[in-house]
């Protein structure tokens, strides 16, 4: 009997490590992505709201695909929503997944969470308006077809998300709102990826051209949000219904994940965000 209870214990116990072992490494995932979204929003409100101060908007349209264009009053008033929406949601997303804001302030989750989900469903409309009123300089058709892919996720899961917090079934509240934190975080999965790439390359980036629709390009701009969304869904069924070696083996794709997302963010600040502050 003593024997028979020893085994169970130690069952216990290694089943107990691999589910510490597989949320350590999510949580190390999650706090190296916060701080490469943040330093995002940084250049974010850096570049783009510090220049709007002075009053120079040439400086974003020399930044971006189109920026502003004459005569264009709807598209160009997208892009000043799109630049502080984009703020918003860079910033505020992570913050709705700090354990700690979610059981103490109850209230301020309820806010934020609201506030994202209308700038991730805001910005994905405006975004689909820009993409499509606007010529294809980058990307092409593939490119457009790829990115309006991304920000109709982003709106159907929005809209999943804060229907299940609604009628409270917080399990599946949970899961949609990991999914939308991913879609919603696909332009910036871009950039990283972009870094990732140039990063493995030694400095140079095979099957990217300068218009954006070379091999690797068109791999990035599906990948930046169907990568993320398959590692997920991994991920979850490692945590919920993995075997224990499932799990530690979650564990170590996660932690080659973060080395990956930290190198990435390392070269994407490098390449397109520092040199601009
Ligand atoms: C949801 C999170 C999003 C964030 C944080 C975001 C952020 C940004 C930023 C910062 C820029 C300026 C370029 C730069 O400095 O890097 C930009 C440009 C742009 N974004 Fe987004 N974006 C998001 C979603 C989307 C979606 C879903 C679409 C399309 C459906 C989209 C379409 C565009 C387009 C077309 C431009 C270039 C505008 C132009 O120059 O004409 N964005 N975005």
């Amino acid at each position: 009997m003593d024997l028979i209870n020893q085994n169970t214990n130690a069952t216990n116990i290694r089943a107990l490590k691999a589910n510490k072992m597989i949320n350590t490494s999510a949580t190390f995932w999650f706090l190296v992505a916060v701080i490469g979204q943040w330093l995002f929003a940084y250049y974010i409100a850096i570049f783009y709201g510090g220049s709007a101060i002075e009053g120079d908007f040439v400086k974003w349209t020399k930044r971006m695909i189109h920026g502003f264009i004459d005569g264009d009053y709807m598209g160009n008033a997208f892009v000043l929503l799109h630049i502080l929406l984009a703020f918003i949601i860079t910033f505020g997303g992570p913050i709705q997944f700090i354990p700690m804001i979610q059981k103490r302030f109850p209230l301020l989750h309820r806010i934020n969470g609201r506030a994202y989900i209308f700038t991730a469903i805001v910005i994905s409309l405006g975004g689909l308006y820009m993409v499509w009123s606007r010529e294809a300089l980058v990307g092409g058709f593939s490119g457009q077809v790829a990115i309006s892919g991304n920000a109709i996720l982003i709106i159907v899961f929005s809209v999943i998300t804060i229907r299940t917090a609604i009628r409270k079934n917080f399990v599946a509240h949970r899961r949609w709102a990991f999914r939308t934190f991913l879609v919603v975080s696909g332009v910036w999965f871009f950039r990283i990826g972009f870094g990732l790439w140039i990063f493995l390359n030694n400095g140079s980036a095979p099957g990217s051209t300068q218009d954006l629709t070379g091999p690797f390009d068109m791999f990035l701009y599906w990948g930046d949000y169907l990568l993320p969304l398959l590692f997920l869904e991994l991920y979850l069924f490692a945590k919920e219904k993995g075997s224990m070696l499932g799990k530690y083996m979650m564990s170590v794709l996660l932690f080659i994940l973060t080395l990956l997302t930290g190198a990435g963010i390392f070269m994407a600040a490098q390449i397109f965000w520092i040199p601009n502050l």
